[in-house]
């Protein structure tokens, strides 16, 4: 019960890549992408910096919540990786809005804002916090090898963010890990001239078991629904608006089709932005709460899958003035 949604904002990259663009160094096609994953393009990084991204869609969302930087009791941003490992993300967008509340980035890979949610929950339970800024922002054409077809395809970048406030809101939250380091696997640096270090540097780009992920997202997807739904006394048929984690339209259209779930309430955006890892739920959220989808009293819910593998659910009311 602890809070409600505020504000929300968003920024994108300026640079479009289509899956014809991609087709003109890669041996794939529009056809073959398209009708596999439902992406016809997504927006890429080039000139522009992730902070820069993360800062405009908290100032966004902070505008939105009539809301100024000095009221922010906690920041989190949802990452797998920020421009630098220190200081932040978090604290970068703290340093910009002029805050000096406790600021940490959460890597929960793709459920990553569903685990800040959570966190929030718990701030604003225990009287820690009473407004907190949740900053969603991934790079993940940095964390790709373009020259491999079978994952460089399926992400996009961008950055999302929300404020919530203490209030009547989150209705319910499941947070769970398979744990699984093979699956999806993204190495870090193992250190620059030590004469200690003896690991052989892996491979620095994303590694995706594509056919393993979709089998555990599906079965996660389902569970966590289930789940969060009971937690909240409901039923999927009571939900109004599902906001799936945007990595593949059929692994949602399988979610879909398993609760016999209205077409018209799984909203979707993945069509012009690719998977973006955390931020695809928080800029579908953004994009329909700027379009007037949501009503007062509204129930929606999120659920994600992703690296780890993590996965969850969260409902919440919508409550926004
Ligand atoms: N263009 C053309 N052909 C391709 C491409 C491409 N971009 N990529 C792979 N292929 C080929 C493969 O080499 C394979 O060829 P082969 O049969 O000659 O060996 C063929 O297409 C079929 O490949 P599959 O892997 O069987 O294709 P599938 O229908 O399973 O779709 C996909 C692959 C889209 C990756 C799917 O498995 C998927 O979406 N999995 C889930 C991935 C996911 O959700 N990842 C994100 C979670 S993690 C996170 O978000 C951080």
């Amino acid at each position: 019960m602890a809070f409600y949604i505020a504000g929300t904002g968003s920024a994108l990259p300026e640079k479009v890549v289509t899956n014809d663009d991609l087709a003109e160094f890669l041996e794939t096609s529009d056809e073959w992408i398209y009708t596999r994953t439902g992406i016809h393009k997504r927006h890429v990084l080039t000139h522009e910096k992730l902070n820069d991204l993360a800062i405009l869609s908290a100032k966004r969302a902070l505008e939105d919540a009539n809301v100024e930087g000095e009221e922010v009791d906690l920041i989190l941003c949802a990452t797998m990786r920020g421009d630098t490992i220190t200081p932040s993300l978090a604290c970068s967008v703290g340093e910009a809005i002029g805050s000096h509340a406790p600021a940490f980035d959460v890597n929960a890979a793709c459920v990553g804002a569903l685990y800040c949610m959570e966190i929030a929950d718990s701030f604003i339970e225990t009287g820690r916090a009473e407004t907190v800024l949740i900053v969603s922002a991934e790079a993940m054409s940095k964390l790709l090898d373009w020259q491999d077809r079978s994952s460089c395809v399926l992400f996009g970048d961008g950055s999302g963010a929300f404020v919530v406030k203490k209030g009547h809101g989150r209705l319910s939250g499941v947070l769970s890990t398979n744990p699984d380091t093979h699956v999806i696997r993204m190495p870090n640096i193992e250190g620059i001239n030590s004469p200690y270090n003896q690991h052989e540097q892996e491979k620095l780009a994303m590694q995706m078991d594509g056919g393993e992920v979709y089998k555990f997202a599906v079965n996660a997807m389902g569970h966590n629904i289930e789940e969060a739904c009971r937690l909240a006394g409901l039923t999927p048929s009571d939900i109004d608006w599902f906001l799936p984690h945007q990595a593949n339209a059929r692994i949602i259209e399988a979610s879909r089709k398993k609760f016999n779930i209205d077409r018209k309430k799984v909203l979707l955006n993945i069509s012009e932005y690719g998977n973006m890892s955390a931020t695809s739920v928080v800029v579908l959220l953004d994009e329909y709460a700027r379009k007037g989808t949501f009503k007062k009293g509204d129930k929606l819910l999120f659920v994600a899958f992703g690296g780890g593998l993590t996965s969850g659910a969260v409902i919440i009311e919508w409550n926004k003035d």
